[in-house]
């Protein structure tokens, strides 16, 4: 295509320079009719050329100037129709032809550009035979949905970690432990803590004393990882436990459990990404996988069903889902109390009775949205929780992925519910 376009262009050259040649003749001649005909060759040949140039660049730069082209051909042609009357009926019907073809790609081109591209690749992920430096890659995806995501702000995987956890150096993580010099931690920190009862499982005060019967304790900072993965309530980092239960109980998933379900290969790529994006020697895979088969008993290992690649645009729900489920997935439930959403208990969140609140916050003089009703004000706090901030709670707590990481059916469907929620009036039915 590239070379044809091309070759056109360098024929074009030729026929400008004959023409020119022409024009000097008939001009000393004294025909200036003829040299006037021959001048409007020139010009349009002139457009031609600019038409396939422009046609040239932008076919191959994804631009959307192509009708840029059609339009220069049309017009050429409705001139050239102007001054050579005996075709003139022929150029202006291919003048016309070219005009609809020109409005009708144009059209086509200014609507917004959707990728078709390709579902993604349904490969089959060979965690084992992976190199230190691949595994992490794939801990950075499953953690952040992509390669180099780790440094985008809001970027999120199917782990969904960024909910809660910080990961830069020095970057406030207030829901959660901040996750960089986590080995460090493990070591110097947790693993010594009195309170973690390294050995000692039966006398510990947390929720969990043992991830399954007969597990004990971490004794190596790889078991930790994978202790505090797989039993967020075995140990809970001092600070961060569930509201008013002096920290004995964690608000952190299990993550080989619903919904997150990360498969034992994809959390030893989390683990092996945590220690080398530190600089740190990761442990071999082998041990990675050791330390969970610890602590995860081999009946609750998720199958590696959803092993293909993590994308970055893998959504926390679709809307196919129950609505309670689309709470969970999107782990609304830690932080707020949703009434008739079994396990919605959170407190670091306001309870959510739009049908009661809404109207309130709109007619806030503080507030400067611009919802006008309960519908609105529920999607602009999911998609843009800055946008007002209820009083007594934290501004930027609330994560601000939901617009991009929750299908709009998941949206239209939290916004129902929400909308029904009334102070003091029994929870709506759950669809
Ligand atoms: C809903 C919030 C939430 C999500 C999602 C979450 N965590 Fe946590 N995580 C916490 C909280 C809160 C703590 C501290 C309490 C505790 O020790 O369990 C914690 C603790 C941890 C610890 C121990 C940290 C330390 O300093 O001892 C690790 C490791 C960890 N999380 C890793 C992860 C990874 C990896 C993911 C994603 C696959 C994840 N978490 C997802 C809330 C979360
Ligand atoms: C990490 C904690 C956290 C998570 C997770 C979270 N929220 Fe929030 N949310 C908050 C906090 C804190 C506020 C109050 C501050 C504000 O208005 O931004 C809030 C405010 C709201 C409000 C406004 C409430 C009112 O009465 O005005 C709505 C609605 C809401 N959240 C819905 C959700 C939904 C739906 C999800 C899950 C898709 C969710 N939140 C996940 C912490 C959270």
């Amino acid at each position: 295509m590239k070379e044809l376009l091309v070759a056109a262009l360098s024929m074009g050259w030729g026929v400008l320079a004959v023409l020119a040649g022409l024009l000097v003749y008939n001009f000393t001649k004294g025909n200036k009719d003829g040299a006037f005909k021959i001048f409007i060759g020139m010009l349009a040949t002139l457009m031609i050329f600019m038409a396939i140039t422009n046609y040239r660049d932008n076919f191959f730069a994804e631009s959307r100037l192509l009708p840029v082209s059609l339009v220069l051909i049309t017009a050429t042609t409705f001139m050239m129709a102007l001054y050579f009357s005996n075709v003139s009926a022929l150029l202006k019907i291919g003048g016309f032809m070219f005009l609809v073809a020109a409005a009708l790609s144009g059209y086509g081109n200014w609507l917004p550009q959707v990728e078709g591209g390709f579902p993604p690749p349904d490969v089959k992920l060979v965690f084992d035979a992976m190199s230190s430096q691949q595994l992490a890659d794939e801990g950075e995806k499953i953690i952040f949905g992509g390669i180099g995501q780790s440094s985008v702000q809001g970027a999120i995987g199917k782990g969904q970690c960024p909910l809660c956890h910080g990961f830069q150096k020095g970057f406030l993580s207030e829901r959660a432990p901040n996750l960089f010099g986590l080995p460090e931690r493990a070591e110097k920190e947790r693993l010594t803590d009195p309170n973690y009862h390294k050995g000692e499982p039966q006398k510990r005060a947390y929720v969990d004393k043992e991830s399954c019967p007969g597990c004990g304790t971490a004794t190596t900072v790889q078991e930790y990882i994978a202790e505090s993965h797989s039993c967020p309530n075995c140990y809970v980092a001092p600070g961060f436990g569930v509201k008013g239960t002096n920290d004995k109980e964690s608000p952190m998933p299990k993550i080989h459990k619903p919904p997150i379900s990360l498969s034992l290969p994809e959390l030893a790529a989390v683990d092996t990404w945590l220690y080398v994006r530190e600089g740190r020697e990761a442990p071999s895979y082998e041990d990675i996988i050791k330390s969970y088969e610890k602590f995860v008993p081999e009946a609750d290992r998720p199958k590696q069903q959803d092993d293909k690649a993590a994308g970055p645009t893998q959504l926390l729900a679709d809307g196919t889902e129950p609505v309670d489920q689309i709470f969970a997935k999107g782990q609304c439930v830690v932080c707020h109390t949703i009434p008739g959403i079994p396990g919605a208990t959170g407190t670091q969140g306001p309870k959510l009775e739009e049908g009661t609140n809404a109207p309130n916050r709109i007619h806030d003089p503080a507030y400067k949205g611009t919802a006008k009703n309960t519908q609105e004000y529920i999607m602009e706090s999911v998609v843009l929780p800055s946008t007002y901030v209820v009083k007594g709670f934290p501004d930027n707590l609330m994560p601000k992925i939901f617009g991009q990481k929750l299908s709009a059916g998941a949206l239209k469907k939290i916004v129902d519910y929400l909308s029904q929620v009334k102070a003091g009036a029994p929870p709506p039915k759950i669809s």
